[in-house]
């Protein structure tokens, strides 16, 4: 029996996060909050507005002037910036290549680290991201820290790309996936890493369903312990 407990996702990109996470909430009943998106969607909001993305001042602006909001659908979870829907919006190369510049930002992530605490509040969650586990929830009652190859990772994304009509080569992908990794792991303000308490699993070679059995028993093993 699961006693609405937290669960903390992170990892680096494309490990397989928030397929994971959201298969998980759902099996479970709980709540799920895919934290990447709500920087994601920042960085939209940013790009249609032209602000300059290394302007802090003019980001905390922005983002105190807009409300992200979720949407839970059958396919994937809908996300909404002051109602309007930006759910692929936020999936295309320009968000992608420039998120890592907004989230960098100290008071950014302030303000969004609050936003998904409020979000955790009742417990019943399931949160991925990159600091959820050091940062957002350090008392989550499990954390989880999810790797892949990067050669592993590129191909994922490539086979959700071709199914969104997204046509980026292998190649570039590797690239990408790279840099926003080492953008990710080397920024001030909490850079991705794992925390001491977080059991770490290597999805290479996995399938989707194998890392949600492997979590499950995670969560089965605290739930007996709790
Ligand atoms: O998981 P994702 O690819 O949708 O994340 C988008 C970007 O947001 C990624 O470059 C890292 C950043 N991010 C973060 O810094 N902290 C989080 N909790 C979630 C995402």
């Amino acid at each position: 029996m699961t006693n609405k407990m937290m669960i903390a996702i992170d990892g680096p990109a494309s490990a397989g996060k928030s397929t994971v996470a959201k298969i998980l909430a759902n099996e479970l009943g709980y709540i799920y909050c895919d934290t990447g998106a709500m920087y994601r969607a920042l960085t939209y909001e940013a790009l249609q507005q032209e602000i300059d993305l290394e302007n802090e001042e003019d980001l905390i602006y922005l983002l105190k002037n807009s409300e992200i909001s979720f949407e839970p659908s059958e396919k994937s979870q809908r996300v909404y910036v002051n109602q309007e829907e930006v759910t692929e919006a936020i999936r295309q190369p320009d968000v992608t290549n420039s998120v890592s510049v907004v989230a960098a930002h100290g008071k950014v992530r302030k303000e969004l680290v609050i936003r998904q605490q409020k979000i955790a509040d009742e417990g019943g969650v399931v949160m991925d991201g990159r600091d959820i586990g050091t940062t957002v929830l350090p008392n989550a009652e499990v954390k989880i820290f999810l790797i892949a190859s990067v050669e592993e990772r590129a191909e994922r994304r490539y086979k959700e790309n071709r199914l969104n009509g997204i046509d980026t080569s292998l190649e570039i992908l590797k690239k990408e996936i790279s840099d926003r990794d080492y953008k990710d792991s080397h920024r001030e303000s909490s850079p991705l890493t794992r925390a001491e308490d977080a059991v770490l699993l290597d999805t290479t070679r996995l399938d989707i369903q194998q890392v949600v059995s492997k979590i499950k028993e995670v969560v089965a093993s605290k739930s007996i312990l709790g």
